[in-house]
Parts: C-alpha cells; sequence; structure tokens
C-alpha cells in the first residue's frame, strides 16, 4: 500500500473511536436561545428559532470551540415598506407565503383556492449525527420535517426535507426544494459550476456572483450534461473583480444534490447582498398531489466548507463520498482495469471477434473485458432492437456463456452493456406495448437518438426491466453492467393513470424512484455486480444514482487532451474513484490530431483506467507500452483513486477560460 495511503489508514483507526463519539455529541440545542448548533472539526453550522418563530441561519463556517457564542437569531430587519423582513432575512427553509419574494423551498396550493403557507417550528429530535426539526403552517395541518445529517470526519451536512399532510383534504405541492444554504454576509463571492454538452462535459465555469438570480438547472428528466448539481461558492479578494479562487487558501462552500431526475439549483444575491442557494426538485412542470396523510421527501442536498481552499473543498467531498455514499461505502474497492469493446466494434459484436479483443486485452494486463452495445435482439444499428433483450443468436448461436467462460479463462471478469429505460420503435417491445412509453395521447412521440423512453414510472415496466436485468444476471456470470441512457425526456405523459389524474406530473419523482429501487434491488439479489451510470458519457452523474452504481462515464469524448478539461471539472465535484476514463485509438472521431499512446494512457491513469482502442490495429510498440503503464498504474491506483488529490496545473488557458471544444457529433 502506498505510504501516504498507509498514514491515512493510521490516522482514520486512531480517530475511530473519538469520531463515534463526535457523531453523537455534534448536535446541540440551547433551549434558552432556541439555536441549534452542528459542531464537527471541520465545520460548525448554527441557525436558531426566531421571535416570529421561524427558523432563521446564524452561521455556517470555520469551526467555533464549544464555549465560542453562537448569537440568538437576530431579530429580523425591516429596511422599508418594499424591503420588509421577510425580504431579507435569511431563512433556513422558506415556505411561499406571506411577505415572501425569494425563491421559496416550497408552494402548495390548498383546494379551497389558498397557496399561502407559513411555517413555525414546532418540536425537534437529535439522534447520533441526525436532527430533525418539524415545522408546521401557522393554521393548517401542514407539518414540514427538516432533516439535517451530519457526516462528523468531513463536515459535510446532508440536508432534505419531508412535506406531510394532515390536513382532511387532498393538497398539491407545486414547489419543493430540499434545502436552503445562507452564506456569511458582508462580502463578495465567486461562483463555481459545471456546464457542458455532449463530448465536452463538466466544464469548469466561475463567476462573480452578480445581484439577482443564477439558475442551475436541468428540466430533462435527468441529471443532464448541460449543468451538473454541483455547486461551489469562495470568497471573492477583497477589491478583486478576477473569479479565480485559489487552489489552497481562502474560504469554500460548495454542495451538491443527490438527485437525478429534472432539479434545480438557484444562487440568489438579493437587494442587501446575501447569497443563499437554494436546491431541489426543479418546479418546471411539476406538481404533487398528496392526499390526506401523504407526504413527499426531498433528495438530499449535501454541502460542505473549506476554510484551505477549492482543493479542500474537492478532498473534503471526495473523501464524504467514498465513505458515506458510494454502494461499497466505507471502502469502496479500487476500479479494475478495463477493456471496452465499443470503440473498436461498435455494434458489430460477435463472439469470435469478442474473443479476439479479449485475449489481446488480458496480455496487457487488463482485469475485466466488457461488451458493450449490439449483442441482443436485432441490434444492428441505433435504429432497432433496444428493449428486445435476449442474446442475438446469429452473433452469439450458443448464447454468451462460450464468451463469458473464455474471459474468465483469460483471468478477467465480465461485463455488459444494457441501456434498459429505452426502447426503438422498431423492437418487439414497442410493437407489443406502445402504451409503456412516456407519452402523452394524440401528440407526437418525439425520438432521440431513435428511441423512446419506456416510463418507469409505470409498476409494469418497473417488473419488465427489473425482470430481464435479473434473469440476465442469474444465467450469466456477469461482474459489471454498463448501464446505458442516451436520449431524454419528451412529451412526459402518462396516460396509464388517466386523463383526469392530478398525479400525471409526479412522473418526475417517481420514475427516479423506481431507477433507484430497481438498482438496488438488483444490487442485494446480485451482490457481486458492480455497474457504471453512463449517459451517451457524463450525463447522469450525480450523488443520487452514486449511491447505487460504483463508477461513471464521464464523456464519450476520449481525445486525451480535451479529457484533461473534462477531468478537471470532474475532479472539483467527484472523486476520481468513480471516474472511468479509456485509452482509444488516435486519430479517433475528434478531429484533433495525434497524439502518442503513452499521453492517452496517463491522461486515463488519472482516474479508473480503461482501454476502448481496436487492439487488432495495435503494433507490437504499443502493446508494449500498454503492458509497461498498466503494470504501473496498478502500483498507483489506490492513491490514484482514493488517495489525496491536489490540482498542481490547470488544464485551462491562461487566461482562465476552459479550452475551446468544437467536438463535431460522432
Ligand atoms: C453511449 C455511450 O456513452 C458509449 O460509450 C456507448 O456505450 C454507446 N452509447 C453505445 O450505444
Amino acid at each position: 500500500m502506498p505510504k501516504h495511503l498507509t498514514l491515512a489508514a493510521a490516522v482514520a483507526a486512531a480517530l475511530l473511536a473519538p469520531l463515534s463519539l463526535l457523531a453523537q455529541e455534534a448536535i446541540h440545542y440551547a433551549a434558552a436561545t432556541h439555536v441549534f448548533r452542528i459542531d464537527t472539526p471541520a465545520v460548525t453550522y448554527a441557525m436558531g428559532v426566531n421571535a416570529a418563530g421561524e427558523l432563521q441561519a446564524i452561521y455556517w463556517g470555520a469551526p467555533l470551540a464549544p464555549a465560542d457564542p453562537i448569537p440568538t437569531p437576530a431579530e429580523p430587519r425591516a429596511l422599508s415598506g418594499m424591503e420588509t423582513p421577510t425580504t431579507i432575512t435569511p431563512y433556513e427553509f422558506r415556505a411561499w407565503g406571506g411577505l415572501n419574494f425569494t425563491e421559496p423551498d416550497l408552494k402548495i396550493t390548498f383546494p379551497d383556492g389558498n397557496r399561502d403557507l407559513v411555517l413555525h417550528y414546532v418540536s425537534h429530535k437529535i439522534e447520533p449525527a441526525k436532527l430533525t426539526i418539524t415545522t408546521k403552517d401557522i393554521s393548517r395541518d401542514v407539518f414540514v420535517d427538516l432533516i439535517y445529517t451530519v457526516d462528523p470526519a468531513t463536515g459535510v451536512i446532508g440536508r432534505s426535507s419531508v412535506i406531510t399532510n394532515k390536513t382532511k383534504s387532498p393538497l398539491t405541492i407545486e414547489q419543493a426544494a430540499s434545502a436552503t444554504w445562507n452564506l456569511p454576509h458582508g462580502t463578495d463571492y465567486t461562483l463555481s459550476y459545471l456546464s457542458g454538452r455532449w463530448a465536452a462535459e463538466m466544464q469548469l465555469t466561475q463567476q462573480k456572483i452578480a445581484d439577482g438570480t443564477t439558475v442551475l438547472e436541468s428540466r430533462r428528466g435527468s441529471t443532464g450534461q448541460q449543468n451538473n448539481p454541483w455547486f461551489a461558492i469562495s470568497r471573492l479578494a477583497p477589491g478583486s473583480s478576477t473569479p479565480n479562487p485559489d487552489e489552497e487558501s481562502g474560504e469554500v462552500w460548495f454542495g451538491a444534490l443527490a438527485w437525478s431526475g429534472s432539479w434545480r439549483i438557484n444562487v440568489e444575491r438579493n437587494q442587501v447582498h446575501d447569497i443563499r442557494v437554494t436546491g431541489g426538485y426543479n418546479p418546471f412542470d411539476f406538481a404533487y398531489p398528496l392526499a390526506p396523510g401523504q407526504n413527499l421527501s426531498t433528495p438530499v442536498f449535501y454541502a460542505g466548507y473549506s476554510g484551505h481552499g477549492m482543493g479542500e473543498a474537492s478532498r473534503i467531498f471526495h473523501r464524504f463520498q467514498i465513505a458515506n455514499i458510494l454502494p461499497q461505502r466505507p471502502t469502496p474497492k479500487p476500479r479494475p482495469v478495463i477493456y471496452n469493446s465499443w470503440e473498436a466494434t461498435e455494434m458489430a459484436v460477435d463472439e469470435p471477434g469478442q474473443v479476439a479483443l479479449a485475449q489481446k486485452a488480458a496480455s496487457i494486463g487488463v482485469e475485466r473485458f466488457i461488451m458493450d452495445d449490439g449483442w441482443f435482439g436485432q441490434r444492428s444499428s441505433d435504429h432497432l432492437g433496444l428493449g428486445d433483450w435476449y442474446v442475438n443468436k446469429t452473433k452469439f448461436p450458443n448464447g454468451l456463456k462460450p464468451l463469458i467462460d473464455k474471459v474468465h479463462a483469460l483471468n478477467m471478469d465480465f461485463g455488459l452493456w444494457v441501456e434498459p429505460e429505452m426502447v426503438n420503435p422498431n423492437s418487439d417491445l414497442y410493437r407489443a406495448h406502445p402504451d409503456w412509453i412516456l407519452n402523452m395521447t394524440g401528440r407526437p412521440r418525439s425520438e432521440g437518438r431513435n428511441q423512446l423512453m419506456l416510463n418507469l414510472a409505470r409498476k409494469d415496466v418497473r417488473a419488465y426491466v427489473f425482470g430481464f436485468l435479473d434473469k440476465l444476471l442469474s444465467d450469466n456470470d456477469i461482474a459489471f453492467l454498463k448501464w446505458d441512457y442516451n436520449r431524454q425526456w419528451s412529451e412526459p405523459g402518462w396516460p396509464e393513470l388517466g386523463p383526469d389524474s392530478d398525479k400525471q406530473k409526479t412522473v418526475y419523482v417517481e420514475y427516479i424512484r423506481n431507477l433507484y429501487s430497481i438498482l438496488a434491488e438488483l444490487r442485494a439479489k446480485h451482490p457481486k455486480v458492480e455497474i457504471q451510470s453512463c449517459s451517451s458519457g457524463g450525463g447522469r452523474v450525480d450523488l443520487g444514482i452514486l449511491g447505487f452504481t460504483d463508477e461513471v462515464w464521464p464523456s464519450d469524448n476520449t481525445d486525451p487532451f480535451d479529457r484533461l478539461s473534462i477531468q478537471n471539472g470532474f475532479s472539483y465535484a467527484y472523486t476520481p474513484q468513480v471516474m472511468t476514463a479509456w485509452v482509444t485509438d488516435s486519430p479517433n472521431w475528434r478531429p484533433v490530431g495525434v497524439t502518442s499512446t503513452a499521453y492517452r494512457f496517463l491522461v486515463s491513469m488519472q482516474g479508473g483506467l480503461g482501454v476502448g482502442s481496436n487492439l487488432n490495429k495495435w503494433s507490437d510498440a504499443d502493446f508494449a507500452t500498454a503492458k509497461d503503464l498498466i503494470a504501473a498504474y496498478k502500483t498507483v491506483r489506490q492513491t490514484v483513486q482514493q488517495g489525496s488529490l491536489y490540482r498542481l496545473i490547470s488544464p485551462r488557458l491562461p487566461t482562465g477560460e476552459p479550452s475551446d471544444y468544437s467536438a463535431t457529433e460522432s
């Protein structure tokens, strides 16, 4: 084991006992001042009940000593009739009601037409590392539990809300956030976030936070490549207008939503220059009816604090994800060196061709052989076959077993590509069940990559998807699924519910819940199977899916130069443990010139190393380089994947801008 990890392990062992104590003692309530306080070695967080009975943020930042006083929540200020207290008070979780013009965490319509909701503190419960504060509307029996969890080792706090209808009538939730995070008053800030598109994901964007609202979001039904649900906010150096936070110094507040459906994070700078970050379900096209007694819980919005720049913010979040989020938490196995067939064969897979690639892959030290798209149904192009999950008899006359056995004999385990949530109109599944897709009756069914989306919120669709995957994993010795998802939502109707149903828009929540529950059930039944989240590259990378998948595919763009920026951006939010990177051929489909085999390997060695080249075209020198570098990688991979990451040199242009991505379609 590398020296620095041995040290880390020793430190972790030494800290273990105190940490469990810390978990119990991290949360306190001072009855005299009505202040809640979360203390960890990395952060102190405090909020309290103000004179009006509302929850108000007080402090979030560097750890304070237990004896350091935390003030009682300040009396809400009023600047004028136009700036009433409710418009400028830093609320923890504010419903839309009264004189509130900021982004609400919750908005409800009642059947009698009332849309006013004002939440007051009712009670609280403190458990080890968990605080639940119950709030309630001033007159109606709508209860909102605000849940806080804390990881004492990193100081990362998770916040979510549970909205319960205890009235005697149904109501409709039109907007539901997980939490609002308030930043310290009185300074200018830089916002860092990740944006991009297909083949150019995870571009780090940094800008001074101006008055108004910056909206990061996906309305596409899934996480999306255009914005990732992560943010970091750092203090701008006094007098500086350059939004260029330092790697190793300065305060940084950062967070990410654990949700793989439509989401929104609003970063607001209000009229007194206070910053608040509100995140949760995207309210666009959202409505969630609650019958009496029902509730809705929101995704967890995690956030942390670093007093030592963006570098430490990333390291804290990486440690947190490894120990608290990933399916193999707290000690996930390092990722194996993989081979993937996609760029070598695309859909022209067959047994002899895959065996030939597997033999060559084994010779350079690959540990897992993954057959990508093309092995099932009548799949010869992306126009047909999706949804028909039987083995194609022309390509694999004796099923998958002979290939899997040969892969095992070569001392590798076997992985397989699936895209369970999709269907081509030209498939047996669609012909049999045209009603299974997301659609609006009588309206066009828009295709993306020639495919339609199954409505996973339906019970029968959920059963079909779980059933074929369960059978696939039961019938074959499969160690890994590459779970792909290659389009985004359109016409997201749920006709099965009937035209009068008020539950149509719950599809945004129920779909993702079923996705998570399928993944959880598969993992429970097939505990040896590991899973990758892929969505035309990095379209589904978030802390929700990472609770069920061991790794992600950050981008279809495998050009090493482009990858440096994609991987750099990725590293701000997510641990290299989950970042898969392949060495592919050069030149490839990106028209950017030729790079050496060694350079491509060194770039891919920054995460979970894979090879996606057409090995049939490699020279002896390529094989020799690959063998040497894969052997070297295995000696450092635990450090690369799970160690403490220091970004020493930025791959961004000297101007601070990301490099130019003019990738063409593949
Ligand atoms: C998109 C993925 O990102 C690729 O790696 C590959 O698996 C293709 N889909 C297969 O259709």
